[in-house]
């Protein structure tokens, strides 16, 4: 996978009025490309699924996303995109990365026949070996074990954990409710063939109003919260709904895909927006007035 062109690096200060708030300002860090690059090379020694140009896109939303509180990551593993959020977090002052799993999927560790197996070891020598042990909180328990006690606002919601749609449509409701104004959620793999995160991403962010700027980096879907205006972007979101839902019939029942079906999904996912993009690109999307 091909690394995000680096941008010439510059403080891009915007100030625009959103709908009845306050004025929001996002800064673009002039070393941004430099924590990225440092960043990158942690998070490639980690094992894990999350590309290049994803890993860097969560850590442009983790040091961009104009709001303030938590970022929480559903869904660690062996701690690949906690590296990457840890460093860029603690490099801006944002952490710590609240980071929540059993440690105990099946699949992913291979070991049906030993279900005492657990990536809790490998996470914890990722993080230490990144240099971010400090600016990770932990949390061994499912998603819906930690929401139910959760009570601190969320200024980044990372869904990465139970790909199923009722995991991931718990993990969304779970935490939800303490996304903060101008906060986003963001999916891994709703471009990739499980039914959970392109459902949950297509049926409860882009069909609500309350979410404004969307959109996919390769298999990341994201989304800004904008419960003021997010009206206003409801034709730009049903716009990028249509299109993804026709993903949704391929991926529901969780079976592999082959042969005419598995073309047919990667033909409607190519018509599906979800290039990389720069961080100046991406503060224009987000600090943009709504449409009219
Ligand atoms: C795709 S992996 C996460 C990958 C990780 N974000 C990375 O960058 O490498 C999914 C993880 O979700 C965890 N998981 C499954 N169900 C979960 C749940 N209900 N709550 C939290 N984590 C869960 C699994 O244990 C597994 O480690």
């Amino acid at each position: 996978m091909t690394a995000v062109a680096p941008k010439s690096v510059r403080t891009f200060l915007m100030h625009r009025r959103l709908g009845r708030g306050p004025l929001a300002t996002i800064k673009i860090p002039a070393d941004l490309d430099n924590v990225l690059n440092k960043a990158w090379e942690e998070t490639r020694k980690v094992p894990g699924h999350l590309g290049e140009n994803e890993a860097r896109f969560l850590g442009l939303l983790a040091a961009c996303v104009p709001a303030k509180g938590a970022i929480v990551e559903i869904g660690s593993f062996k701690g690949r995109s906690t590296v990457m959020l840890a460093n860029v977090a603690s490099r801006y002052g944002f952490g710590p990365v609240v980071a929540i799993d059993p440690h105990n999927s099946p699949i992913l560790l291979n070991h049906q026949a030993n279900p005492g197996v657990s990536s809790y070891q490998d996470f914890l020598d990722s993080i230490f070996a990144a240099g971010v042990s400090n600016h990770v909180e932990s949390h061994v328990a499912y998603s819906t074990d930690v929401a139910s006690s959760w009570n601190r606002p969320i200024r980044l919601l990372w869904i990465d954990g139970d790909h199923s749609y009722g995991g991931a449509k718990k993990d969304l409701d779970g935490f939800f409710p303490h996304l903060v104004r101008l906060g986003v959620v963001a999916f891994h793999d709703a471009l990739n063939a499980f039914p959970g995160p392109i459902r949950v991403f297509v049926e409860d962010v882009l069909g609500s109003d309350r979410f404004g700027p969307a959109g996919f980096v390769h298999s990341i879907a994201w989304a800004q919260f904008r419960p003021e205006d997010g009206h206003a972007f409801r034709e730009k979101r049903s716009s990028l709904a249509r299109r993804a839902s026709r993903l949704i019939p391929f991926v529901e029942s969780g079976n592999e895909l082959h042969g005419m079906a598995k073309r047919r999904y990667k033909f409607n996912r190519f018509r599906v927006p979800h290039s990389a993009i720069d961080p100046g690109h991406w503060v224009s999307l987000v600090d943009s007035p709504p449409p009219r």
